[in-house]
């Protein structure tokens, strides 16, 4: 059976450069055999994590399902001000939900991580946040993560990019996703 990789990430900007970088990942994880399901942009725009009751809006839940079921997972956010985007951190924090799941939080889980901002301090910064939370949720971040600076690397409408070194790094993550999980199931 396949390989089960869930793609989040994106800004509330459609066709985002953060979104089009997690497609290229998901091509990559494509290629090494992993069927991708995608939840991006706007889709990811949930309320604010609420520890005060177990209620949860319908994207929230089919989120939460969409982790569940998944073999491994790539996150790509945008770096807001040197750090994740606030709605990427709060899906992240809805697997709070999770911990008394099957599966605990994200135990064992290959994890691809990607950032894209204008400035490569900004990419830095926010690809080390995004491998601390996914350790967090005691996942394993993928050996490479990919860096993407929006400012020289452009995404055309169809998704590609001619930037040859940020398509083979990204694609790279998503391989290395399918390749862990492929491990890790046996
Ligand atoms: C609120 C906000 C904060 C941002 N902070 C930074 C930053 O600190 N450093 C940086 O290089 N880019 C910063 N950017 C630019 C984004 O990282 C950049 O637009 C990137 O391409 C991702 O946006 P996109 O996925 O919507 O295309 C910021 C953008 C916004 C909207």
């Amino acid at each position: 059976m396949a390989i089960n990789i869930l793609a989040i990430g994106g800004s509330t900007r459609p066709g985002s450069s953060s979104e089009q970088a997690l497609r290229v990942a998901g091509r990559g994880a494509e290629g090494a055999g992993a069927k991708v399901t995608y939840i991006t942009g706007r889709d990811l725009m949930f309320p604010i994590y609420d520890t005060e009751t177990p209620d949860r809006s319908d994207n929230a839940k089919k989120f939460l399902e969409a982790v569940a079921a998944a073999d491994g997972l790539i996150i790509s956010t945008p770096g807001y001000h040197g750090g994740m985007s606030g709605m990427i951190k709060n899906a992240l924090d809805y697997i709070e939900d999770l911990r008394e799941g099957p599966r605990v939080y994200l135990d064992g889980m290959a994890v691809g991580c990607i950032s894209v901002a204008y400035g490569w301090q900004a990419t830095a910064t926010t690809l080390l946040q995004i491998r601390v939370v996914a350790h967090a949720l005691r996942a394993w971040p993928t050996p490479l993560g990919a860096t993407i600076n929006a400012s020289i690397t452009k995404f055309s409408a169809d998704g590609t990019t001619d930037d040859e070194g940020a398509r083979s790094n990204l694609e790279t993550v998503g391989r290395q996703v399918e390749q862990f999980a492929t491990w890790s199931r046996k």
